[in-house]
């Protein structure tokens, strides 16, 4: 198959891409578009078949269900069967925007696009190129992030290229994201909702809107003994291909020692990669040292996260290092796919 690639800048500009991309979605074909947060791989959501697609062209297990992302709040009733009020408290506040919601599903939605599941995870993008293609495609687009099953997520149209270029029919190329991690996830089947997947919507931003909610342990422990309750965080996600192992400690400790461990592997022969920061970058002495943002604005470092782990991939390194970031506010994201990325490899100094 060959992949269309077509670079979007502006909504009203290129109104005819976005007809083009939303004929291809009504159709039963896959479209690589751009959210605030991660690229998504769109397919109709209310058609098995095109939902099919999607996991066949992402090697992605069917047990693992699909986001199905909206553009208005008025289409929220035809997915969802209940929508209980700290929903509508929530979606009036974070929607559009980087959050998911979990409701059970109603009839209309095929168990191909809920990995066979009775609930369905719904989002309304804050990204205009986003929500303009989900109208033009029919209003309910399934969107995993548009990777290759196990890959870092795509923060960039070049990524989704090479992972899925002659794979699906088209990517609308509009830039780097905005965000750079995969949106917040809240069960709201559940009293309390139970968050699953942090994300750039944090806890803190949700309880003080609707009062305590309850964690997924598997979504902060490695050694949790149940598995987690959003499917997809059971596999091994993000990988790099070397081997990732996160410092942490004192910063002035951490760089030391990766210096220390970097200077043995290189003296051994291997090729070392090096996640430092801003602040940090100039103190290591060896490897292919990488900044991934400053520790002063914790968002800069979620936005290079994985675009970081996909250029040591190209660099072909043996290990990497990295330091450790704060868990507060996005940090909670941050260190949930740093760990995922690292097998939950960390050396505590
Ligand atoms: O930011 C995002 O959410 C991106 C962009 C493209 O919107 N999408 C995304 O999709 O991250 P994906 O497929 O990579 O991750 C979806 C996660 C998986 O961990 C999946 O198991 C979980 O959501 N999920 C989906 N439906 C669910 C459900 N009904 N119950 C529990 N977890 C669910
Ligand atoms: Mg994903």
């Amino acid at each position: 198959m060959k992949t269309i690639i077509k670079k979007i800048n502006n909504i009203q500009s290129d109104r005819d891409i976005i007809e083009e991309a939303g004929k291809i979605l009504k159709k039963g074909g896959l479209v690589a578009f751009p959210t605030e947060t991660v690229y998504g791989l769109g397919a109709d959501a209310l058609n098995e078949q095109a939902a099919e697609k999607i996991y066949a062209a992402k090697g992605r297990p069917s047990d693992n269900p699909l986001i199905v992302h909206i553009a208005g709040m008025e289409d929220l009733p035809r997915i969802a069967e209940i929508i209980p009020e700290e929903a509508k408290i929530v979606a009036e506040k974070f929607w559009p925007g980087p959050l998911t919601m979990i409701f059970d599903k109603t009839g209309i939605v095929p168990y191909e696009t809920t990995g066979g599941l009775n609930t369905v995870a719904v989002r309304m993008p804050s990204s205009d190129i986003a929500r303009e293609l989900i109208r033009a495609g029919g209003g309910f687009i399934a969107a995993p992030s548009a990777n290759t099953s196990g890959r870092p997520s795509p923060t960039m149209a070049q990524h989704v290229e090479e992972d899925l270029n002659g794979k699906i029919d088209m990517i609308l190329d509009g830039g780097t994201v905005e965000i750079g991690v995969e949106s917040t996830i809240l069960d709201m089947t559940v009293t309390p909702p139970m968050l699953l997947r942090p994300g750039a919507v944090t806890k803190e931003m949700l309880e003080e809107l609707i009062g305590p909610i309850a964690v997924d342990a598997a979504s902060i422990s490695a050694d949790s003994s149940k598995p987690p309750k959003a499917p997809g965080m059971k596999y091994r996600h993000y990988a790099p291909k070397a081997d990732l192992s996160i410092v942490e400690g004192p910063v002035e400790l951490v760089i030391e020692a990766i210096n220390g461990m970097a200077a043995e592997r290189i003296a051994q022969g291997y090729k070392v990669g090096i996640i430092g920061t801003e602040e940090s970058r100039d103190r290591y002495r060896q490897g292919i040292v990488k900044s991934i943002g400053t520790r002063e604005d914790e968002a800069t470092i979620a936005s290079h996260l994985y675009a970081i782990l996909r250029e040591f991939d190209h660099e072909e390194v043996d290990y990497i290092y990295s330091e450790s970031f704060a868990r507060g506010g996005i940090g909670n994201a941050i260190m949930n796919r740093l760990l995922k990325a690292a097998g939950h490899h960390v050396i505590n100094i």
